[in-house]
């Protein structure tokens, strides 16, 4: 017998979005959260720069959404971005009062923002270097002690359930201390599962993030848009042990320079804002230099600044460095782009809703129109909040219209056996991720994709033939989302004719309105 579970809402995902919208619902309703790891491990935890949000008053609502409109390379949905962007303040009043502790400014007394790539004006309100390690443990700590939600961690999510009549369902849901699947039904479902970053070979994403969310509702009838915006964040710590490392882009904020080996500063050559212009221009003229100059990374430089500037505004990343043998007050740190950002995902509007019935997408794994052709930097925590705020609304508006489903159906493994073939998933893993990143990453071309699109349909069926055969373990679930995900992305990039913001191609090298969709749209 299936194990059951029921609530009224389901969240699938423990990170900024899915954590805030439990808050919000919890008075009035039951919910259960599901995450695949530990409660702390998600994208949020490792989110070092801040929320951008308008809190100066020098700065304006409409030099905000100017600058989200200018960074997402004229695909931002001008309605949304300007929705995101004036809830932003008080959403950030509702964290400050959830105990969240933002860095406060010495002079001032009020609180401290830093600036990042892209944004005219000083709007980036942050915890030193860990503004997503506070938010993510001030929301936790609330959502523990709530007597109305249940969390659920190292439940990972294997799909949703869908009805013919009510849409979704709930969903089945692979324990994996215990190694057995049972199911969770609830009148509402959320997707918050984050993005989908462990697609490439080198990512600052940690293990979770493998677009499960996005796959699902693919899988569950839902549209996707705008996967071939991938975005590479410029600077991942290069260094063997390193693993994911980012170097926040608050560094170059607070005057980092970008040099080539010899010393010499090269993004002026690229972009007149150099250092802070948008994050595809400086990621590609990082690739540019690394391949003309057959380097293996560059240097970010910081250490002009007084080493206590440097020490007390970014503990996390000096401490890290630190540890590895880098004094960043004395010299620079070699830095490298890595996979970092999922800007398409399942199709929402501004309430999180998706094209089935019950099932809401919020956070990363969402496609929202918010971020274009690329994500302005701390517009994405801001994004997780908002819609967190604008879905639980809804929610409440709606679910009494919806009864609680009848029991699921019982997962069937009747016909499957245990494998004797793991060594195949772990190795369908690397080829995935190591084929993604040579030939659908910060440079395309139509033959490397159509090369990538090969490959991947390999895998699609032999995953499909082994997930149908053998019975599910957690890579072999990851792995056929991972599947997908790359899929979507390699189609949507093939689709796109043109280069604008992150999805830059060698056949097509200049943007042109009129060959390529505003959104790439993708039915299942
Ligand atoms: P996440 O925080 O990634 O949470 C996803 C949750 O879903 C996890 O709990 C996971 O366990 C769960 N989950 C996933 N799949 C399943 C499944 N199948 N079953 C059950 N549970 C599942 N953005 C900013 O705005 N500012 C920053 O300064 C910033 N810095 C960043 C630094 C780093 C290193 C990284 C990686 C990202 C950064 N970002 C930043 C981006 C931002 O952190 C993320 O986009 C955002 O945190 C996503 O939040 P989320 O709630 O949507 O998903
Ligand atoms: C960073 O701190 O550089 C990451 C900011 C972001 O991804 O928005």
């Amino acid at each position: 017998m299936t194990k059951q579970y029921e609530s009224d809402v389901l969240i699938i995902g423990a990170g900024a979005a899915g954590l805030s919208l439990a808050l919000r619902l919890a008075p009035t309703h039951r919910i259960a959260i599901l995450a695949k790891a530990t409660l702390l491990e998600s994208n949020t935890r490792y989110a070092q720069g801040g929320v951008s949000v308008v809190m100066d008053e020098n700065d304006s609502i409409a030099s905000h959404v100017a600058d989200t409109l200018e960074a997402g390379a004229g695909l931002c949905d001008t309605e949304i971005v300007h929705f995101v962007v004036s809830n932003g303040p008080e959403c950030i009043r509702d964290l400050i009062q959830q105990g969240v502790d933002f860095t406060r400014d010495k002079d001032t007394n009020g609180y401290h923002l830093t600036r990042e790539g892209g944004h005219s004006h000083r709007r980036v309100i942050h915890a030193a270097d860990a503004t997503g390690l506070e938010i993510q443990t001030s929301l936790l700590t609330q959502v523990k002690a709530h007597p109305n939600i249940t969390l659920y961690e190292s439940h990972l999510m294997l799909d949703l359930v869908r009805d013919k009549q009510l849409g979704c369902v709930g969903a089945y849901v692979f324990e994996r201390n215990k190694k057995e699947v049972m199911s969770f039904r609830a009148r509402m479902t959320v997707l918050a599962t984050g993005g989908a970053g462990k697609v490439y070979l080198y990512t600052s994403n940690p293990d979770v993030a493998t677009g499960d969310g996005i796959a699902m509702a693919w899988r569950a009838g839902c549209r996707v848009a705008n996967m071939e915006f991938v975005q590479f964040h410029p600077t991942c710590l290069y260094h063997p042990e390193a693993g994911s490392f980012l170097i926040t882009e608050a560094v170059r904020g607070e005057g980092g320079k970008l040099l080539l080996p010899n010393g010499e500063r090269f993004m002026p050559r690229f972009d007149p804002r150099g250092e802070l212009a948008p994050r595809d221009i400086v990621a590609r003229a990082m690739d540019h230099e690394m391949k003309r100059l057959g380097a293996e990374c560059v240097y970010l430089d910081i250490s002009h600044k007084p080493a206590e500037f440097i020490r007390s505004h970014f503990p996390t990343v000096y401490a890290r460095c630190q540890e590895l043998g880098i004094d960043m007050c004395a010299g620079p740190i070699p830095v490298v782009p890595a996979a970092h950002y999922t800007c398409g995902g399942v199709m929402t509007d501004r309430n999180g809703c998706t094209d089935l019935a019950g099932l809401y997408a919020i956070g990363e794994a969402a496609f929202t129109g918010l971020h274009g052709a690329n994500r302005m930097a701390s517009n994405s925590l801001l994004e997780c909040l908002v819609f967190a705020r604008s879905a639980a609304t809804h929610i409440s508006q709606h679910i009494a219209d919806r009864a609680m489903p009848p029991a699921l159906p019982e997962w069937d493994e009747s016909r499957v056996t245990d494998s004797d073939e793991e060594v195949v998933v772990s190795h369908n893993w690397d080829e995935l991720r190591r084929f993604m990143w040579d030939y659908v990453g910060i440079v395309r071309t139509t033959k490397r994709l159509q090369r990538a699109k090969r490959r991947v349909d390999l895998l699609l069926m032999e995953i499909r033939e082994y997930y149908g055969n053998f019975r599910v373990s957690d890579d072999l679930i990851e792995l056929r989302n991972l599947a997908v995900v790359a899929d979507l992305i390699i189609c949507s990039a093939l689709r796109r004719q043109e280069s604008r913001g992150l999805h830059y191609t060698l056949d097509y090298p200049e943007s042109d309105d009129n060959r390529s969709p505003i959104t790439t749209i993708l039915k299942p």
